[in-house]
């Protein structure tokens, strides 16, 4: 999909598939003085009783009298002023209004929401027309027929910021569409050596340096944690690193760590068999990592940013890691493996040691790590986990701006000491009681010498029932977090 910013002229001469005109209630005026045939037919709309302007309504008229346009589709903007949430309601409303018809080009105007319009369209539109295909064909009567969306922009001394926020929503938005492909995408196809071919061809597409380490190579780095969890499964692991170099060679990079368990069957403290197939869903962490380095390399902004991702399954076999097996990290601490299905900690905090060698200015994991996550937060708020009240800050900012919240969650000795025990430096669980938190508590003693937070991804990555597939998050909140660390204005 197209999306671009058009300057408005004669409203009524304006050739379109689709016109669509965010409205207020009450009134249901447009508020522009050059548009009575849009308030003509608001009015009548409201007067039948079809449509009242409240917020997400939406009414669609085809061969609309005095406009030249071929449909208006009237969104509802509930009573002024609009927050964010409302627009995005609203600009969600208006993508899914234009669903059934069979309109290609269509034209946005929002009287006092350009900005509004800019920032979101494109997050709305793309999940509006997104379809999973990689495995299956596309159904033709189904498919989002709008090809080119246009801004109307009243304003042509703001057209340059309007284009710059809609470049960056267009950006985050491949980056979330790669990342929801790629966490869709069935165990089978998505093994450990299919991320690092997206890692390099990603490289490739974008000139950024990406580097694949093999078992040799993690042997070698002493990633113990890691290969326990890799030994049980058949298809090879990887250790995938990438490199955005856009400042200065001095300038320390931020971090995104990224799990990346192709399949999690919970090995030898193996899983339920019900709702097994979404652990496909368990490398969503490292799915989010290469959609904001997707976002990132479109945007070229002036940081530089490393990307690890730990990546194997986890299956049970005549290999597998036993609980009660003690296992030496990279780190040099020992873990008392006490159940087999708290792997995501294990690859983790490899990789945490490993960040330490780029001496970060930040470093932020992002996994789908605890079932305990999703009961406490449910599926609306990722977890986040730091003892950095800064960074915590900065991300529940991101989050915030970027429609992509997160909520931040205590840490503390007195949940650390859980994780005690008698055979190794740690165990790699504790009790059931606070789940979300003691495996935060576990990452952190491997988080040293540099700011980290922790983002579980559990409840958030992805939609389970009837809408069951990716939702692409947190890349938003991960774009917004490293955008705000370089540019004074997005702040976060
Ligand atoms: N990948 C799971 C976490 C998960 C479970 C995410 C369900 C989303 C939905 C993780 O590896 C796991 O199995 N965690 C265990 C930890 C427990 C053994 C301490 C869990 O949450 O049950
Ligand atoms: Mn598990
Ligand atoms: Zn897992």
């Amino acid at each position: 999909m197209k999306f671009s910013i058009a300057p408005l002229k004669a409203l009524a001469a304006l050739k379109t598939d689709a016109l669509v005109v965010f409205v207020h209630q009450p009134g249901t005026s447009c508020g522009l003085v050059e548009a009575d045939a849009v308030d003509q037919i608001a009015a009548e709309a409201a007067q039948d009783g079809d449509f009242n302007g409240s917020l997400g309504a939406t009414y669609t008229r085809s061969r609309p009298a005095g406009l030249a346009a071929k449909r208006l589709v009237l969104v509802g903007l509930g009573a002024a002023p609009v927050d964010q949430a409302g627009w995005l309601k609203a600009v969600q409303a208006a993508a899914g209004a234009l669903k059934p018809l069979g309109a290609h080009q269509v034209h946005l105007l929002a009287a006092d929401g350009e900005q509004s319009l800019a920032d979101l369209v494109p997050s709305a539109f793309g999940d509006a027309a997104y379809r999973y295909t990689a495995t299956r064909k596309p159904e033709p009567a189904k498919a989002y027929k709008v090809e080119a969306v246009h801004l109307l922009s009243r304003h042509a001394r703001q057209a340059a910021t309007l284009k710059a926020a809609l470049g960056r929503a267009e950006a985050v938005q491949a980056g979330v569409e790669l990342t929801r492909n790629l966490a869709n995408l069935p165990a089978n196809y998505c093994t450990p050596s299919h991320l690092a071919k997206v890692a390099q061809d990603l490289g490739k597409r974008h000139g950024i340096k990406v580097e694949v380490l093999t078992r040799t190579s993690i042997e070698r780095l002493k990633m113990g944690a890691l290969l326990a969890v890799a030994q049980g499964s058949h298809q090879p692991l990887r250790f995938i690193v990438l490199r955005y170099d856009g400042a200065g060679r001095k300038d320390a990079p931020h971090v995104l760590v990224g799990k990346g368990v192709t399949f999690d069957t919970g090995g030898i403290s193996i899983k339920p068999a019900a709702e097994m197939d979404e652990m496909k869903f368990d490398m969503s962490g490292a799915a989010a990592v290469l959609g904001a380095f997707e976002a990132i390399a479109r945007l070229r902004p002036k940081l530089n940013l490393v990307g690890l991702i730990p990546a194997t399954e986890n299956m049970p076999g005549g290999r597998a890691v036993k609980p009660g097996d003690v296992v030496t990290s990279m780190s040099g601490q020992t873990i008392e493996i006490l159940n087999t299905d708290a792997e995501g900690r294990l690859i983790l905090c490899d990789a945490l040691t490993y960040a330490e060698r780029f001496k970060p200015a930040s470093v932020v994991d992002v996994a789908t790590l605890t079932g305990a996550c999703v009961i406490a937060l449910g599926h609306v708020h990722s977890g986040l986990f730091s003892p950095d009240d800064a960074l915590a800050e900065s991300l529940l900012k991101a989050g915030k701006l970027a429609h992509d919240s997160c909520w931040r969650m205590p840490l503390g000795d007195d949940y650390a000491d859980g994780l005690k025990t008698h055979f190794a430096d740690v165990a790699n669980v504790a009790g059931r009681a606070a789940g979300s938190i003691t495996a935060a508590c576990f990452l952190q003693r491997f988080a040293k010498d540099y700011r980290w937070a922790h983002l579980d991804i559990a409840g958030t990555a992805w939609k389970s029932g009837a809408a069951k597939g990716a939702t692409g998050r947190p890349v938003p909140l991960l774009v917004r977090y490293l955008l705000g660390t370089v540019e004074p204005d997005n702040k976060a």
